[in-house]
């Protein structure tokens, strides 16, 4: 996407002057699914797909805003009873309310806005949005005294506060702290993170779409966290230790079966194995052992179907495709219910792999998936 479009747009749209432009990435996430909200450990990196907004302060009190992908105006003002109705505009309005909490001044602006991350692939096209206006805000109305960190979370509180997911913390803090070349994997309990260059010789990592749209998920989403609390507070009886689903071992959670539903248990289960698995693929990374990581790609699919219940049939088919072409891992990415696989593909398969899963998943759904290859890239920053 080109910043220059961005621009034009916004000349157009507005009064003729131009502003300040920035941008921030979706996601990728190699392994860790629903770890994050359990203190568990993540290993996203950003991706070369985003937003890019031009802002300038206005001297009024109001946020005046362009959705140049929907053609959609919106204005409102910056108090909490202001909170526009349009989707796409509430987190907007929401990463203002958020740092004017944190005390930073914001004022009105004038904005304009348009995104290549495609929306509701479990790539996070919120998250880069929330993430290119606060690093945007802190910038231009608060001197950039709010740390990176902090920035992550005005975009997580957003999620929650403003629209109704309560979400984890890897999207926004992959969305701010993308590094091109390297994937990060962060501890979501003590916040400590860790660069890994990412250059698997041989292979590349590519997402297939399904074109399910996941955006109906946030009560299910929802609902998947508030199972994880349940198995929490059974086991806080036994081990006041416990403060996330992390912080517990598969024998620890069979010493509390009885005491939870079946469903809660399953969840639970599978957050303590994938927490296990982000590091068993670290340790191959290490060794360059891509056969493991593969692996652990595919078990956490089976996971998240079976256990965690986040997958469809779309991306299920999808997985099994994968396998039968000989990829060396696959699974469903991010929170689930739609959206994107993501492979790891040898690159003597990629195209034979490419041709074969348009073709079946064609003749199976009647749709057509996309495919992404993936580029890690930076995260969130000012362009000009
Ligand atoms: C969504 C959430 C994240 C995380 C993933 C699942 O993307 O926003 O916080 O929980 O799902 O790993």
């Amino acid at each position: 996407m080109e910043i220059e479009y961005v621009r034009s747009r916004f000349i157009k749209h507005f009064d003729g002057l131009t502003g300040t432009v920035y941008t921030s990435p979706g996601r990728v996430n190699l392994i860790g699914e629903h770890t994050d909200y359990n203190g568990g450990f993540v290993f996203p990196g950003a991706v070369d797909k985003g937003i890019i907004a031009e802002i300038r302060p206005n001297d009024t009190d109001k946020v005046k805003a362009y959705s140049i992908d929907q053609k959609d105006y919106v204005e409102f003002g910056l108090n909490e009873e202001d909170a526009p109705r349009a989707s796409w505009a509430r987190y907007i309005f929401g990463v203002c309310r958020e740092m004017i909490k944190r005390g930073v001044e914001v004022k009105g602006f004038n904005t304009a806005f348009a995104g290549d991350v495609p929306l509701g692939a479990g790539m996070s096209s919120s998250a880069a949005l929330e993430s290119t206006y606060a690093y945007a805000l802190n910038e231009l109305f608060g001197e950039n005294k709010i740390d990176k960190f902090e920035l992550a979370k005005v975009g997580q509180a957003t999620e929650h506060n403003y629209c109704g997911v309560k979400c984890g913390i890897m999207d926004q803090f992959a969305s701010i702290f993308g590094k091109k070349g390297s994937l990060m994997r962060l501890d979501c309990r003590s916040m400590e993170y860790k660069y890994y260059p990412f250059e698997p010789t041989g292979y590349k990592l590519v997402l297939v779409d399904s074109v399910v749209k996941h955006e109906l998920a946030s009560s299910a989403y929802n609902k998947r966290r508030e199972s994880c609390e349940n198995v929490v507070a059974a086991l806080q009886k036994k081990y006041p230790e416990v403060q996330f689903l992390r912080d517990a071992t598969m024998d620890m959670l069979a010493e509390v079966k009885a005491e939870v539903s079946e469903e809660d248990y399953m969840r639970a289960e599978y957050v303590i194995e994938e927490i296990q698995r982000v590091l068993d693929v670290c340790d191959a990374l290490e060794k360059g052992d891509y056969e493991t990581v593969g692996q652990k790609m595919y078990e956490t699919h089976q996971g998240m179907s079976k256990l965690y219940e986040v997958s469809c049939e779309e991306l299920d088919f999808l997985n099994d495709v994968a396998f039968d072409c000989g990829v060396t891992g696959s699974r469903v990415m991010g929170g689930g219910f739609g959206g994107c696989t993501i492979n790891l593909v040898k690159e003597e398969l990629y195209s034979t792999f490419i041709k074969e899963v348009r073709q079946r998943y064609g003749e199976k759904f009647g749709k057509r998936c996309k495919i992404y290859d993936v580029v890690i890239d930076d995260g969130a920053r000012r362009l000009i």
